[in-house]
């Protein structure tokens, strides 16, 4: 059945006044980028009721947020002129700094009209706090008229520490029920589709074990480089940018054990299971287990490119790294001795999200040893781009012959389902609107994540190691592919 939120919910007619999200930090990028085409996709999909409203420092006016989101949205494809101008009217603006009790309380009338409410809180972490008192304060955290919930992007904390101070601030005004922290990776299809493809089929878990896999390898690679966010990404590097967050979600949903129901909770219960089981990485052991890297200057599909170091926003002596390769274990049943390997880097060869399940040759080696280019059957997961999943099966080549070589058992979204899958801000989104945190973090993962990133972190910064250079348009620093020959494998090629 088609997506539609319509039927879905939002846009039934028994709840009464409009749904009004309200972003703060309306004038930044994740607004243009993301926010404003995934709200106006919802409004043409039948939320009719819905209301933006932009809060920041900025100078715009209503006018100004209009005329901005005019020129965004311009080029949805099959949107038509009135659809837009429709949903522009929809748009307000509160300008106000973020710590003016004044502004909270302009806010506060426009919100006079009842009806559901959805914060969203897309600006510079370090202005979350003022923004959650100055909320709670203003009485704006509870309606009597409809739901209120709150959206916080990334990135949420940056050491255990900060984010336990965070998540202790939202409760003081907030329900855990009302907090929505956002990880877009969850807003994919393909990821989604990890549970699905896990538990909906009946041939992949007796396989899905330490019997069974011999390892798993998780990439999120990028051609980019920092692009204009060297400020902010200086201060995070790949390892809190990605490995915190998307990547350990990806760890989870591929080992999870399987949920009692669907239920928000019953999902998250499992997942944080995993994240507490991910073994720490002890300091001496930093070397062997882990892999640091920094994009160097250079040349990208022939054209000069800057180094990390030169970057603007950047030290010319940052450590930071822009490539993170780990060797990780979980320690639990399921998966007693196999190793997960994860790798995630900037201005890479080319863009990737993948998971890969190695599984183990067969018992008895009848044919390996003639046919050297046999290879471990693996189920490939691919996230993005060329969404799908692919089996690597060996195959007797046809003709009086007995080689042999591994061929791909297929599926493609873009050939099965048509090139639309939903984008992750949309769903959302939409699911932030009705109430449904499933696809957001809870309290405990986001804490039981960043008590391993914490202490790795901590072990970098005493060690004498340092990020290694790595060629543009590359896949990665050397000690990616030493940590990886040390068990005797290799990396997938990028
Ligand atoms: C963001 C990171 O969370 O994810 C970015 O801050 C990164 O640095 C981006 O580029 C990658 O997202 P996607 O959806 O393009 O894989």
């Amino acid at each position: 059945m088609d997506y539609n939120p319509f039927r879905e919910g939002l846009g039934h007619s028994h709840r009464s006044g409009p749904v009004t999200v309200v972003i703060f930090g309306v004038t930044g990028d994740l607004t243009r980028r993301k926010l404003l085409p995934a709200l106006f996709a919802l409004y043409r999909k039948g939320v009719s009721r819905l209301k933006v409203v932009g809060f920041a420092r900025r100078d715009w006016g209503s006018d100004g947020l209009r005329q901005r989101a005019d020129e965004i949205l311009h080029a949805t494809p099959d949107a038509t002129d009135e659809q837009r101008a429709a949903f522009l009217q929809q748009l307000e603006y509160v300008q106000s700094s973020f710590d003016q009790a004044e502004g909270y309380r302009t806010l506060s009338e426009l919100l006079q009209s009842g009806g559901d409410r959805l914060y969203y809180l897309s600006t510079p972490p370090q202005n979350y706090e003022t923004i959650i008192t100055q909320l709670g304060q203003a009485g704006l955290n509870n309606s009597s008229s409809g739901t209120v919930r709150i959206v916080v992007e990334k990135p949420f904390g940056r050491d255990l520490d900060s984010a336990r101070a965070l998540n202790r601030l939202l409760a003081q005004f907030f329900g855990e029920e009302q907090i929505y922290r956002i990880d877009h990776y969850l807003g994919k299809e393909t990821v989604q589709n990890i549970m699905l493809l896990r538990f909906g089929n009946g041939i992949f878990e007796p396989l899905w074990n330490h019997r069974y896999v011999d390892h798993v390898q998780i990439t999120v690679a990028e051609r980019l480089g920092v692009e204009g966010r060297g400020n902010y990404y200086n201060a995070s590097g790949a390892l809190r940018d990605m490995v915190q967050n998307h990547m350990f979600q990806l760890l989870s949903l591929t080992t999870m054990e399987p949920p009692i129901d669907l239920n928000a909770d019953s999902i998250r219960d499992e997942k944080v299971k995993i994240l507490r089981s991910i073994r720490p990485i002890a300091f001496g052991d930093l070397d062997t287990y882990s892999c640091r890297g920094q994009y160097d200057s250079g040349y990208y599909d022939g054209e000069p490119v800057p180094g990390y170091l030169q970057e603007e926003g950047v030290a010319p002596d940052s450590q930071t790294e822009t490539f993170v390769a780990l060797k990780l274990f979980l320690d639990n049943w399921r998966w007693s001795g196999v190793p997960f390997y994860l790798r995630s880097g900037k201005r890479l060869r080319r863009k990737v999200s993948e998971i890969a399940i190695s599984f183990r040759s067969p018992p008895l080696e009848l044919y390996s040893n003639r046919h050297p280019s046999m290879t471990r059957n693996t189920l490939i997961i691919r996230i993005q781009p060329e969404e799908g999943i692919t089996l690597t099966v060996n195959t007797k080549i046809p003709g009086h012959t007995t080689d042999m070589r591994p061929v791909n058992v297929d599926f493609a979204y873009g050939s099965a389902f048509g090139e639309t899958t939903l984008e992750a801000y949309e769903r959302l989104l939409f699911d932030a609107l009705v109430g449904d945190s499933t696809l957001y973090t809870r309290r405990d993962e986001i804490e039981a994540s960043w008590q391993f990133i914490t202490r790795l972190l901590e072990g970098w910064q005493r060690s004498e190691t340092q990020p290694q250079l790595y060629e543009p348009g590359s896949s990665g620093p050397q000690c990616a592919r030493d940590l990886m020959a040390a068990d005797g494998r290799r990396w997938r090629k990028l």
